[in-house]
């Protein structure tokens, strides 16, 4: 298993954007003049803890230890802890947890050094009585708040420090960059009803960031397939960083991922493996007609019932389903289609909602009409 990129490497990498912690640090300090109170956190997985500066960020967009601090107590008492032992935690009224969130409001090191210490102290105490039983092979999937969380740990320490990276491609292409968030991903899941029995494959999958999404929330094998090398190369930094954590530090499972850097229009195991997917996700915002007419025809031998969900419809616009296709052998014909709507900040290149199209393979009702 890789080590995790801890938080204090992270503020180490760029000590310059960091600031001590108190009320009256909006500067940075010269980088030879910040020391660094370091404390560890204690997570959830056997002998997991993740090293932290208690510095205050003075950049925005810059890795901020301490709100990661906040989301994380946070995320681990609500989503982590069992419900009989979340009381000796507190909320955000009373006990360890409020502790925290003070002292963090107030600036106050001295006061969150010893909420956390209160903090590490009651989760060893709970490692010690095996209350977070070791399940990172099997057991239930971790929630989508966790996962979503684990995701944004997982970004801000493998992607965010080269996303420069990202803006990268040529304007106007295929290769255009852009990601669903979270939530659009989540409704995606419970849409097509991915189970762990499922072959789950992003087209196009970018900093691999679906594809992570799926194969922890819902325990299947997936595969995402990227033809950039920007996207493709902090995909796979990102993917070691996010099974590392969600198998250390949060001890959760997670299904089988496998990310190629390769073009799928090309690729033969990927042919062979369409073939299997019961859900295909395609991000075709800013594909061009040509390229989602070459994907509709890797579609050819797809099963019964898989299901493709896409941006752009695969279907022409003037023909609401295939089934009132003249040309009733062509590729699309095998589609029922229905058109869904997502909301406002569901995409990272708009703030507005927009269309989604799910797709299910239906051959049975073709040959019915034939018949
Ligand atoms: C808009 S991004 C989507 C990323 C991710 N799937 C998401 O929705 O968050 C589309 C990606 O498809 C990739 N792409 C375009 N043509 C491709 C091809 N022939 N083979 C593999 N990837 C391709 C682009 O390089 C780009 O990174």
């Amino acid at each position: 298993m890789e080590p995790c990129i801890t938080a204090l490497e992270l503020v180490k990498s760029n000590l310059g954007f960091y600031a001590p912690l108190s009320r009256d640090a909006k500067r940075a300090s010269p980088e030879s003049s910040l020391s660094l109170e370091i404390t560890p956190l204690e997570y959830p997985g056997e002998r997991a803890c993740e090293k932290y500066a208690l510095v205050s960020c003075t950049k925005a967009l810059e890795f901020d230890p301490i709100a990661d601090i906040y989301a994380t107590t946070q995320m681990i008492v609500e989503h982590s802890i069992p419900s009989k032992y979340k009381a000796s935690f507190g909320d955000a009224r009373n006990g360890i947890l409020r502790s925290i969130q003070r002292a963090i409001h107030k600036k106050s090191l001295d006061d969150l050094k010893v909420a956390l210490a209160a903090w590490n102290e009651n989760m060893v105490e709970l490692k010690a009585k095996k209350v977070f039983a070791p399940c990172e092979f099997s057991g239930p999937a971790a929630s989508y708040h966790m996962v979503s969380h684990v995701l944004e740990q997982a970004y801000s320490r493998s992607v965010a420090p080269e996303s420069n990276l990202l803006n990268v491609y040529e304007g106007f292409s295929n290769n255009v960059y852009g990601e669903v968030k979270h939530n659009f991903v989540n409704t995606i899941i419970q849409e097509a009803r991915i189970k762990p029995n499922h072959v789950f494959v992003d087209m196009g999958s970018g900093i691999g960031n679906v594809v992570l999404q799926v194969a922890a929330q819902c325990l299947c094998d997936t595969y995402g397939i990227e033809v950039s090398d920007n996207p493709a190369k902090l995909a796979a930094k990102q993917k070691k960083e996010f099974i590392s954590r969600m198998s250390r530090y949060y001890a959760k499972p997670c299904g089988r991922i496998t990310l190629k850097h390769s073009d799928f229009l090309e690729d033969a195991e990927m042919h062979e493996v369409i073939k299997t997917a019961d859900v295909i996700f395609v991000n075709n915002y800013a594909f061009n007609a040509e390229l989602n007419q070459n994907i509709l025809a890797k579609f050819l031998d797809l099963k019964e019932g898989a299901v493709v969900i896409s941006l752009r419809s695969f279907l022409p616009v003037d023909r609401p389903t295939a089934r009132s296709s003249r040309r009733s052998n062509a590729i699309e014909s095998i589609f029922t289609v229905k058109e869904h709507y997502f909301g406002r900040d569901c995409v990272s290149w708009m703030n507005e909602g927009g269309q989604y199209f799910i797709h299910t393979v239906d051959r049975k009702q073709l040959a019915k009409r034939y018949k």
